[in-house]
């Protein structure tokens, strides 16, 4: 058994990885600042520390007084497309709170690190999307997260600490917050549909993504500390099957029951058009994983999402840099969060 921290796991992946962490026996403790995530999520059987990844004092006093074998590192300020407007959350919490917790890690012993990254390392580059092709970040959670990725491979190089990363995208499931306007397309939706309102899709809809059900990955991932091949490396991890996102809002209105719910399209947004991964290289080393199809893993989704309601929207951050810097996409949202659009 290994204590094992889970940074986020109040949110929605990393609660799904502590989950299964403590079904393999494992002791799990949790540190959340709760700004995404919430206290009544995460599993019975994990300790939740509250508090902050960016605060060096707490992090420092909780490795020294917990004694760490294992850090799953899933705590993040997760909004890319927002990420260029807020610059110092995404840079501070992202790569600053990440820093702080390998520091931790090297001081006390911790055995293996392992990091939620993300396909936004690649930004527009080919398709599908693989581990040996040049990373070029097209926004700034992107360049956070490879320079995470690059900080591991130098940490371990230099001082021995072992780590595996994920470059995850578009995962759904049970527990995603849906109350982020600005992330999560599956919960939006779900949430809109529940809201009475219509499905918001950005520009026509085409943009093309592989959706990947939460409990698919995060079997793969908390394999990582004992499987040493995969240890120094960054690996896609995720369904291969695309859709675009037209198509989501049509499954996801099919799998609430209402497949005449109405499509919204808002201005269109500077994003990567087509955005999905091969995942040999991780198959080969952790063998095959489930690929639960969409309709399935939504069917899912939407009994939970039945289940807590509505979510009242909120943004957990200010846009930091104001006027007409943001983007009239970016803007709709603004007016819809304080009500100027009703
Ligand atoms: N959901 C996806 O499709 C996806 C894709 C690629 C990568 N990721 C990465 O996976 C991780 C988890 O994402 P998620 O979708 O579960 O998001 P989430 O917002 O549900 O979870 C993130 C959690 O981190 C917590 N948190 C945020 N800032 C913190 C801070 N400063 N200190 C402590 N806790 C903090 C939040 O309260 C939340 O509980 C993130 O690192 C994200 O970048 C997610």
């Amino acid at each position: 058994m290994a204590h094992c921290l889970v940074t986020g796991g109040a949110g929605f992946i990393g609660s799904h990885v502590a989950e299964a962490l403590l079904s393999r026996g494992h002791r799990v403790s949790v540190l959340d600042d709760l700004s995404g995530g919430t206290a009544e999520r995460v599993p019975e059987g994990a300790h939740l520390f509250t508090g902050s990844v960016t605060d060096v004092e707490l992090v420092d006093r909780l490795f020294a007084e917990q004694r760490f074998d294992h850090v799953f590192h899933f705590a993040a300020f997760a909004a890319e497309a927002i990420s260029h407007s807020v610059k110092s959350l995404n840079y501070g919490t992202n790569v600053m709170g990440s820093v702080n917790l390998i520091n931790a890690a090297l001081r006390t012993g911790v055995s293996f690190f392992c990091f939620a990254s993300s396909v936004a390392v690649y930004g527009h580059g080919e398709t599908p999307m693989r581990e040996s092709s040049i990373p070029v970040p097209a926004d700034s959670y992107g360049n956070a997260k490879l320079t995470v990725e690059r900080e591991l491979e130098t940490t371990m190089r230099t001082q021995g600490l072992p780590f595996t990363a994920f470059r995850m995208h578009n995962v759904y499931g049970e527990w995603q917050n849906m109350r982020d306007p600005y992330r999560n397309a599956v919960a939006i939706f779900f949430n809109q549909i529940l809201r009475g309102e219509p499905i918001s899709v950005y520009g026509d809809g085409g943009q093309v993504r592989a959706f990947s059900y939460v409990k698919d990955i995060v079997d793969v991932i908390v394999r990582a500390p004992e499987t040493e091949k995969a240890w120094g490396r960054a690996f896609n991890v995720g369904s291969s099957r695309t859709n675009t996102v037209l198509e989501l809002a049509q499954a996801v209105r099919a799998a609430a029951g209402v497949p005449s719910h109405p499509i919204a399209h808002l201005p269109a947004r500077d994003e990567v058009m087509v955005a999905y991964t091969a995942t040999e290289e991780a198959r080969e080393v952790f063998g095959d994983w489930a690929d639960t199809p969409l309709a399935d893993g939504l069917a899912r989704t939407a009994a939970w999402a039945a289940s807590v309601g509505p979510a009242e929207l909120r943004s957990s951050f200010e846009i930091e840099i104001g006027g007409e810097r943001v983007p009239e996409w970016a803007q709709c949202v603004a007016d819809r969060l304080s009500g100027a659009d009703r």
